[in-house]
């Protein structure tokens, strides 16, 4: 018989998924209501209530920020009942609060668990990312090379002209000179306006997305999510932190950061098996996003084991009344 603190990734996924699931769900009337607060409270209040009925002893690793600036879902905070596996939680319970609010594309409630230590404790500042998808040489691009090396690079890796290349960016003053510069090369940008743990998620189904490569400056804990969706999905990234100020390397060292300038790939930012549940709240190109009908509401959520590289979709529907 499975020994009950060990971490069953198969067993516990589908239990991870009903917690996105949740998520979502809260933000069914707040989706395009122009709260983001609400929406983004609605999440967390949900997300807690599920993650805490699971048989886990969780630690949030990744979540809703130091725990004297959020009640819920801090950093440290414990979850779970405590009677099973000492695990790792990082979650986003509404990633793209604004996107939900405004009803645009891409929102999702994600979450990511694997054994205790297996994610990086990335403080809360920006990360410099790039990502592709599957079926390239490691190194194919990396963070050393300039923007529009990494276009190049990627085009000769997949055999195509750079024109026919397209990378997503997410739409910030700061990354002006960068989208001139891959503009310059002749690719293509998808300009987001929040999200890029979908940004990076859509470079492992370029197929699917359109979207070959990712890069620019996100947030860090929004780093981690996406390297634990890519090492289910498959590709590869590389983020390295971004201090703006002193408060801000203080911030990294309190989360046991002792070299700042390291240069982290897909594997140092998730070093072990993970399971990655996210759940569509407005349409994107991965999962739908929630619908609402009188008497019910149906969400979609793709869910995902690193260990075997299972991708699993699964709508939901639910009685509301
Ligand atoms: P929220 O869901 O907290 O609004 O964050 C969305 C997001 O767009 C992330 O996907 C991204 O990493 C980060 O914000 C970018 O930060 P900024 O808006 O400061 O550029």
């Amino acid at each position: 018989m499975a020994a009950v603190n060990e971490f069953h990734d198969r067993m516990l996924s589908l239990g991870l998924a009903r917690v996105s699931e949740a998520a979502a769900i809260a933000c069914a009337n707040l989706i395009g209501r122009g709260d983001e607060k609400a929406a983004d409270q609605a999440a967390v209040d949900a997300m807690r209530t599920q993650l805490n009925l699971l048989d886990i002893a969780g630690v949030v690793v990744i979540g809703e920020g130091e725990r004297d600036e959020a009640p819920m879902l801090y950093i440290g905070e414990e979850v779970g009942t405590g009677k099973g596996p000492a695990v790792d939680i990082a979650l986003d319970p509404l990633e793209g609060t604004t996107l939900t609010a405004k009803d645009m594309p891409n929102a999702l409630a994600v979450i990511a668990m694997g054994p205790r230590g297996s994610m990086l404790h990335a403080p809360d500042t920006y990360m410099e990312k790039l990502a592709i998808g599957p079926g390239y040489k490691p190194g194919t691009v990396t963070l050393a090379m300039s923007p529009a090396e990494r276009v190049s690079a990627l085009a000769a890796a997949k055999g195509c002209s750079t024109t026919d290349i397209t990378v997503c960016v997410l739409e910030r003053p700061r990354h002006q000179e960068m989208i001139a510069e891959i503009r310059g090369t002749g690719a293509a940008i998808r300009l987001i306006t929040d999200g890029d743990v979908a940004g990076v998620m859509h470079c492992a189904e370029p197929e699917k997305t359109g979207i070959d490569m990712y890069m620019g400056q996100g947030g860090a804990p929004e780093g981690v999510l996406a390297a634990a969706a890519l090492k289910c999905m498959g590709g590869q990234m590389y983020g390295k932190l971004v201090f703006r100020n002193d408060d801000e390397r203080a911030r990294a060292k309190k989360a046991g950061i002792t070299n700042l300038d390291r240069v982290y790939t897909r594997d140092d930012l998730v070093t072990g098996d993970v399971i990655f549940s996210a759940t569509g709240v407005t349409d994107g190109n991965l999962v739908p996003g929630v619908r609402r009908s009188p008497g019910w509401v149906e969400v979609e959520t793709i869910l995902m084991r690193s260990k075997t590289g299972s991708v699993r979709r699964m709508s939901y529907r639910n009685p509301t009344r």
